[in-house]
């Protein structure tokens, strides 16, 4: 359950300074959105995924949706919103990789707890993108494998982080919330981008992965598919080294190609990864 967003990407030569035009870019468009770029990770990796959101009546949101609809996730949840526009990202993309987002949310914003019929599923995955009185809510009436991906970092209620098994952090996310993550007494992910990423529980360290050395262009929807197949890997019952692993080496294939949703990788093309 979470965002769809049409992503606006510009290739630059550099990431701009604060009040700095930098020139020079490309244009492309991409389907994103962290909520369905986790959904479609999460199908390309073999589970069968139904995306719960919200969309605009416009045709950015056919152009978001595509490449879910192509991958074969059930869309017959979906909310679509008469008068609000389907998410967009705006995206500056670096040669390193490295990007900046702004998302005007649109209709992300704009689901309600009301609007939301949930499944029978092994699993749930949220992120930040969507209102925090949903996730709270729909959180409290899920009883399976609680996954969520504390992104963008905002205020969220303390029953989340409590009834979460799994969070998902990177290192600046993880600062953001600091003790309140303390709450939590699942798992708790921190990633560390090429770095590789940490599992805690309790407080204790309990497992670590480095991440495969790739080649990275656009690093674009890579925590979305380390939290995917992470969440995929803990429903396999992968022993935690095991499953960081999995999950760092989906996130690394995700940076090798242009765009969040056209890198997302097969099962196969994680396979292959040390
Ligand atoms: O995590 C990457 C995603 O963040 C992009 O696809 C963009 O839509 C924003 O939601």
């Amino acid at each position: 359950m979470g965002s769809i967003n049409l992503d606006l990407s510009a290739s630059v030569s550099r990431l701009p300074a604060p009040g700095e035009t930098v020139t020079g870019a490309t244009l492309e468009r991409f389907p994103g959105g962290k909520g369905a770029n986790q959904a479609l990770a999460a199908r390309r990796l073999g589970a069968d995924v139904t995306m719960i959101g919200c969309v605009g009546a416009d045709a950015a949101a056919e152009e978001a949706l595509a490449l879910l609809r192509a991958g074969g996730v059930e869309l017959s949840r979906l909310i679509t919103h008469e008068t609000a526009a389907t998410g967009i990202a705006l995206i500056a993309v670096a040669p390193s990789g490295e990007n900046h987002i702004v998302v005007a949310p649109g209709a992300n914003a704009k689901l309600e707890a009301s609007d939301v019929d949930l499944p029978n599923a092994d699993a749930l995955i949220c992120q930040l993108e969507i209102p925090a009185a949903t996730i709270a809510d729909v959180a409290a009436r899920f009883d399976g494998l609680f996954v969520i991906n504390l992104a963008p970092a905002r205020e969220v209620a303390e029953s989340v982080l409590k009834r979460a098994d799994v969070i998902v952090v990177n290192e600046v996310e993880a600062e953001w919330y600091g003790d309140k993550l303390a709450a939590c007494a699942g798992m708790i992910v921190t990633t560390y981008g090429k770095d590789g990423a940490v599992l805690f529980k309790a407080g204790e360290r309990v497992a670590s992965a480095k991440a495969p050395v790739v080649e990275a262009i656009d690093t674009t929807g890579a925590g979305d598919t380390f939290t995917a197949a992470l969440t995929i890997a803990l429903l396999e019952n992968k022993i935690p080294e095991d499953a960081l692993r999995f999950a760092c080496a989906a996130g690394a294939a995700a940076t090798t190609k242009r765009g969040a949703q056209p890198s997302l990788p097969s099962r196969d093309e994680v396979d292959v990864l040390p």
